[in-house]
């Protein structure tokens, strides 16, 4: 791939910005030699301003979400991009988040290019489980779990009745509770229906792949296979 192509894709800026780098001898092999438009080095022998590249598709990663920010590219107000690197928001094929969180959850939130792995993890029928911890305005009365694992719970405005899902109290008004599916404000309508009021909301898992005690809010790091593999699981 044509050198120009290769750091347009990695979001290093469009063509015409990324020609004016290599004019100016931003781009070197490791060796220091300046590379230009004509070259077709490969991904792992370049440099850019000295550093190597980021890495190529496919690129997830595990970013600790903190509450105040969209998951959305097009919104005016503050999102996720605002807090990873500018080139992960210009980078072709662009890096999603798998599914989103509301703008007050927290917690864990995998990003990835990989389109094929996002609709595994996303998509109901892998049945991936989906682990949050809720604060909650009112005391638990005690049906909760067994109205959230009928399978019969029914969300205002909805037709189809939710999957069942897993509750499990921690407090008198705290809980863990894992679902398999990401309808709109779904935990929130859930709290709403058995008559109390989420105050906060932190996904700590999704699969087995549990968000590190060591990443604080804000902070991200990219996935390898074997990690990947345990958000896969169920
Ligand atoms: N359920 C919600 O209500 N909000 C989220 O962000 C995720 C699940």
């Amino acid at each position: 791939m044509k050198l120009v192509k290769l750091l347009a894709n990695l979001g290093y800026g469009s063509r015409t910005q990324v020609e004016r780098h290599l004019r100016k001898g931003h781009a070197t092999d490791l060796d220091g030699k300046v590379l230009g438009t004509k070259d077709s080095p490969p991904h792992g022998k370049v440099l850019f301003q000295g550093e190597p590249l980021d890495p190529p598709a496919p690129l997830t990663i595990l970013f600790h979400k903190p509450a105040g920010y969209t998951c959305s590219t097009e919104d005016p107000g503050d999102t996720i991009y605002d807090l990873l690197p500018a080139r992960f928001a210009l980078r072709n094929p662009v890096l999603s988040p798998v599914g989103r969180l509301d703008k007050d959850t927290t917690g864990l939130l995998l990003m990835t290019d990989d389109g094929q792995l996002l609709h595994r993890l996303i998509s109901p029928k892998h049945h991936v489980p989906k682990t949050y911890e809720v604060a909650l305005d009112r005391p638990l009365e005690g049906h909760e779990a067994e109205l959230f694992g009928s399978g019969e719970l029914v969300l205002r405005g909805e037709d189809q009745p939710l999957r069942p899902a897993q509750l499990e109290v921690l407090g008198e008004k705290e809980a863990r509770i894992t679902i398999e599916e990401g309808r709109y404000h779904q935990i929130r309508r859930m709290f709403a229906a058995a008559g109390n009021h989420v105050t906060g909301l932190k996904r700590v898992a999704v699969g087995r792949l549990a968000l590190p005690d060591d990443l604080d809010e804000g902070e991200w790091r990219i996935l390898d296979d074997a990690a990947i593999a345990l958000a896969k699981q169920g």
